[in-house]
């Protein structure tokens, strides 16, 4: 495959990543924000639970609730890269700036927060508190030559809650009750609503090769469609090596490797072996084995819902900030950016 494969969103400016708690959303979106920008773009990678993921990812303090340029993407061919910047957006403060913009408050606004009306709205009022995350998305997004001062992004990333609350967070007015049914809550959520079920968002899924979340993935689809919400790609994460034939995976599962074979070779590599480490490499094996198996069946599956899909690898030792890098290109090679 080329470096410079052709997107299978090009016209995307919200990306919306979600999966199975723990699949890897936060790694996703981080390297999909990387990798738009190596298509020259310039991002806003957002977050909104609160986990400081973000900072940690790319070995920066804690995000205070400001765009902050994080990172740039790989320069393509003409010497041009796009720049990643990075936003905590949390209930708050997006109160806060809501209301200093709509009502004028200024620091009447701050002192809001003494009072814990704060509190109230974000509490109380059910589906504000999405309202207020969402809006602040919108507002990045929907960005032009009138908003002097703002940086304007051709793509915004969103880091965002698990499958099981997407609908729900992204379908912002039909979670709204009483009061905020009218007024500018409701008209903030509106005008959100309209470019979430646009062909300008989609909602990406991020699953590993194992039957729950793979069952989870699917059922977030069914989900996001009924709620006419826009489907994007399914990214399967962590996926296990794959440099066996499928004989060496079968002869490892029915436990009929060359054990003298490999003792040989582990000798011949300089290792002094005994039968412990023997054992112990042939029961790995045969786990690998078997695992790799179930990844097979779960990734028929996965092709199965009929959604663009991309694989990353995983990383052995953890993802540090170079690894982010490879893992961006991997999704450009593969088009999702
Ligand atoms: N491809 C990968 N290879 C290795 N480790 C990974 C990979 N993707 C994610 N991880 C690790 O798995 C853990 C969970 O990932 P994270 O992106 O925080 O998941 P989520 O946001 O879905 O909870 C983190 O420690 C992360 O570094
Ligand atoms: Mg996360």
């Amino acid at each position: 495959m080329t470096e410079a494969a052709s997107s299978d969103w090009p016209d995307v400016q919200v990306h919306v990543v979600t999966g199975k708690g723990g699949t890897g959303k936060s790694t996703v979106a981080a390297a999909l924000a990387l990798a738009l920008a190596s298509t020259g773009k310039n991002v806003l990678l957002c977050e909104v639970e609160g986990r400081q993921g973000i900072a940690r990812m790319f070995d920066v303090e804690p995000l205070p609730y400001a765009e902050i340029r994080i990172a740039q993407g790989l320069p393509g061919p003409d010497g041009h890269a796009g720049v990643v910047h990075a936003l905590h957006i949390d209930p708050e403060s997006a109160l806060l700036e809501y209301l200093a913009m709509y009502y004028k408050l200024g620091r009447a606004g701050r002192a809001l927060d003494r009072f814990g009306v704060i509190d109230f709205a974000t509490t109380i009022a059910p589906g504000v508190r999405d309202v207020l995350l969402t809006g602040k998305v919108y507002e990045a997004a929907q960005r032009n030559s009138r908003n002097k001062g703002a940086i304007r992004y051709d793509a915004v990333v969103l880091d965002a809650p698990p499958t099981g609350r997407i609908t729900q967070f992204l379908n912002v007015n039909s979670e709204l009750a009483g009061l905020a049914k009218v007024g500018p809550i409701k008209s903030q959520s509106d005008t959100v609503m309209t470019l979430f079920r646009s062909e300008r968002t989609k909602v990406h899924l991020v699953t590993v090769l194992e039957e729950m979340p793979v069952q989870e993935t699917a059922d977030g689809i069914d989900d996001l469609r009924a709620n006419d919400l826009p489907v994007g790609g399914v990214v399967v994460n962590l996926v296990r090596p794959q440099d066996l034939s499928a004989e060496t995976l079968a002869a490892a599962r029915a436990g009929e490797l060359d054990r003298t074979g490999i003792e040989e070779d582990l000798r011949k590599a300089g290792l002094e072996v005994d039968d412990a480490l023997l054992d112990g490499l042939l029961t790995e094996a045969h786990d690998h084995a078997v695992r790799r198996g179930l990844e097979d069946s779960q990734r028929q599956l996965v092709a199965q819902l009929g959604v663009p899909t991309y694989e990353l690898p995983r990383i052995a030792g953890g993802v540090e900030l170079g690894d982010l890098y490879e893992l961006a290109a991997q999704l450009r090679r593969q088009g999702m950016a």
